[in-house]
């Protein structure tokens, strides 16, 4: 048999290398992605439906919004079409693309409220927002979102959260998959997901995220302006303990 050359054993290196980076692309669990040199403006797509939690949806927005944030940014709210939609406060929010016609998202954003039982109930939907999330740099939602972001089936091997108080539930809805649902956490951050407790806990996320976009001093700053004591501690989470 011939012996292999330097060269094929190079190139046979090569593609172990490539392949394994393939691999390990598809299941990313290190650190929370950088925001890339040649990004300029970040897009950033919430994903808004009917019986939505109107405070999931606008206390992150609250951050990453605020012009005070020192983050090149545009927030833009996805339907499932552009009429408006009534969160399970009452209050309408008006989106400004759909999930088909809207353009590639760098984060996108997934809230709960009992509106995502319709949502997880639409096989058209699930797929839009499956793209959505693979399309992204990141993906964030908060509460029951989370089941959202489940039933895409990207989650395998990773580590998520959710609303302390639905928890039980929503560990047993996505019984089959392999996902490790962490009980007590403010939010969980597993490579480019972060996934957040429940409603008031998407805020905490959401500085978390500014804080690795910007600077830990600068999301002080900003909880500070907005008057909001930010658990910064992710695994800080008195509300674990209420549900035994
Ligand atoms: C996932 O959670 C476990 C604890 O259940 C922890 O040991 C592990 O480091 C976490 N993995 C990531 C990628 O955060
Ligand atoms: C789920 O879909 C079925 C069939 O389209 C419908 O009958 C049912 O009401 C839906 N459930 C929810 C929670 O939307
Ligand atoms: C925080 O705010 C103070 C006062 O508004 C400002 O001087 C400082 O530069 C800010 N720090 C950051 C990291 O943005």
């Amino acid at each position: 048999m011939k012996h292999f050359n330097s060269c094929s054993i190079f190139l046979i290196a090569t593609s172990i290398h490539v392949a394994f980076s393939l691999l390990s692309d598809a299941a990313y669990h290190g650190p929370f992605p950088k925001v890339p040199k040649d990004m300029g403006t970040i897009q950033l797509g919430a994903f808004i439906f009917d019986n939505a939690d109107l405070l999931d949806i606008t206390g992150p927005m609250e951050v990453f919004g605020a012009p005070f944030n020192n983050l090149d940014i545009e927030v833009n709210f996805i339907g499932t079409s552009l009429k408006p939609v009534k969160t399970a406060h009452s209050v309408l929010l008006t989106p400004r693309y759909t999930l088909s016609n809207a353009p590639k998202m760098d984060l996108f954003f997934i809230p709960g409220g009992p509106g995502i039982a319709s949502v997880m109930n639409s096989t058209k939907i699930m797929r839009q927002v499956t793209k959505r999330v693979k399309e992204s740099t990141w993906t964030m939602t908060v509460c029951v979102g989370s089941a959202v972001l489940a039933k895409t089936g990207l989650m395998d091997g990773y580590n998520m959260t959710t609303n302390k108080a639905a928890f039980q539930r929503i560990v047993d809805n996505s019984k089959g998959m392999n996902i490790n649902w962490i009980k007590r956490a403010r939010w969980v951050q597993d490579g480019k997901y972060v996934t957040s407790s429940g409603v008031a806990a998407g805020m905490d996320a959401a500085l978390y995220i500014l804080s690795e976009f910007t600077s830990f001093a600068n999301a002080q700053n900003v909880s500070n302006f907005i008057e909001y004591s930010w658990h910064k501690d992710a695994n800080d989470d008195p509300f674990a303990d209420l549900y035994p």
